[in-house]
């Protein structure tokens, strides 16, 4: 059994970013990746190539290829060529590569906001024009949710290149159907859209919810897809910056791995290695019992919300360890962010980050210990009595 109720000391005996971008008075709940250690697979197979002593070039051998596609084949019953499989130096990379590949200088990027900040600086990385579709909230009690608007959607996808989709996404933790997915690929379909999805969070499941991969739904959408996954925020190695991109079509492939070289974005051999105990298995109980804990976590932000902070709303998160939370009714002035910082010394992410439809929200990381995620909620409950 894992114990993940004791994490270990970030601030002082690591260069955590998340835990040394602000003062010491401040509690961070804000950059997503967690405080536990990783698994034990991964530490003893970093472990044995720092015994080995000589830290050369590697590569993606056939072997983690093979270790990657089997493990799409497991989970998902999606069956993928090995070759099909390109290691990458992380997510945002795959798909900035992917746009720079295939985007236009008047055809460039539409991405469902409020979305996770940095696929908002595709735009300026490539050069090419970013097209919103708003994700539309209601309300009912003190909890929010999100859906599509089809119109929208369709009416702003057809205007670009790459539909780059957050599956789960970050930060409303939405898990998408596969009706839905079937939808939105049809749409891209019919107006020759590629489909850029990031999936970094599809482990990442909270309760019993299941995940298809946009490409799992057919062989025809799979043709349109390119896969961007990760053992990074699963198994919290993110700092290691191992990525795949799973392109079973060759058109597609070709010149996204030709970009890739062009970039030479080597992955680190450190990565490499934590990907192939990753994936291979032996890390499934740990990530049973990570689940379990961070279902129970989610579920004692959102009780907490309900009872102790009024006129603030919840998402349930349906995966990934990121709540979001709605403070437009709660009487604050000013953004959230900069309240809790000062007033409550806790650094949540901005919403406004994330989107314009973010303002007045934060996005609250809880892959922590609860014991950390009750204190970082009393200092937040605190602030908002005290208004
Ligand atoms: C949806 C999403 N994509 C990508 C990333 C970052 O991926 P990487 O560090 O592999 O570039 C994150 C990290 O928070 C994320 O939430």
């Amino acid at each position: 059994m894992t114990n993940f109720t004791v994490t270990p000391n970030r601030r002082n005996a690591s260069n955590s970013r998340k835990w040394t971008r602000y003062s010491k008075d401040i509690f961070p709940m804000w950059l997503a990746d967690m405080d536990f250690p990783a698994p034990r697979p991964i530490l003893k197979r970093l472990q044995q190539a720092v015994d080995h002593g000589v830290l050369g070039y590697e590569f993606a051998t056939p072997a983690l290829q093979e270790t990657v596609a089997l493990r799409m084949e497991r989970l998902y019953k999606w069956k993928v060529s090995p070759e099909a499989v390109l290691a990458v130096t992380g997510i945002v990379s795959g798909y900035t590569v992917a746009a720079r590949a295939f985007c236009l200088p008047k055809k460039g990027v539409a991405i469902q906001t409020p979305v996770y900040n940095e696929f908002h600086e595709v735009k300026n990385n490539v050069g090419i024009p970013q097209v919103d579709i708003p994700l539309v909230k209601s309300v009912k009690g003190n909890i929010i949710s999100y859906e599509i608007d089809w119109d929208v959607f369709e009416k702003q996808v057809k205007k670009v290149r790459m539909f780059l989709l957050c599956n789960p996404h970050n930060p409303l933790g939405i898990i998408f159907s596969r009706k839905e997915l079937t939808r939105m690929a049809e749409i891209c379909i019919k107006h020759n859209v590629l489909i850029v999805s990031d999936e970094i969070h599809s482990e990442l499941l909270l309760g019993g919810n299941k995940f298809t991969p946009m490409a799992r739904i057919s062989r025809e959408i799979e043709k349109h897809v390119i896969t961007l996954i990760a053992p990074s925020k699963t198994f919290n190695v993110p700092g290691l910056f191992c990525g795949f991109a799973i392109i079973p079509n060759k058109d597609l492939r070709e010149p996204f791995e030709k970009e890739m070289n062009h970039l030479c974005l080597h992955v680190g051999s450190m990565g490499l290695h934590a990907a192939n105990a990753a994936f291979s298995g032996q890390c499934d109980g740990w990530l049973n019992e990570l689940r379990r804990y961070l279902t129970g976590n989610r579920d004692f932000l959102v009780d907490y919300v309900t009872k102790y902070m009024p006129n603030v709303r919840t998402t349930v998160p349906e995966a990934t360890y990121l709540g979001w939370l709605d403070f437009t009714q709660a009487g604050i002035e000013g953004s959230p962010y900069d309240f809790f910082l000062k007033n409550a010394k806790v650094a949540l992410s901005d919403g406004g980050i994330f989107g314009r439809e973010g303002e007045g929200h934060v996005r609250i990381n809880f892959g922590t210990s609860r014991k950390l995620l009750k204190e970082g909620l009393d200092k937040m409950r605190k602030a908002l009595d005290s208004i």
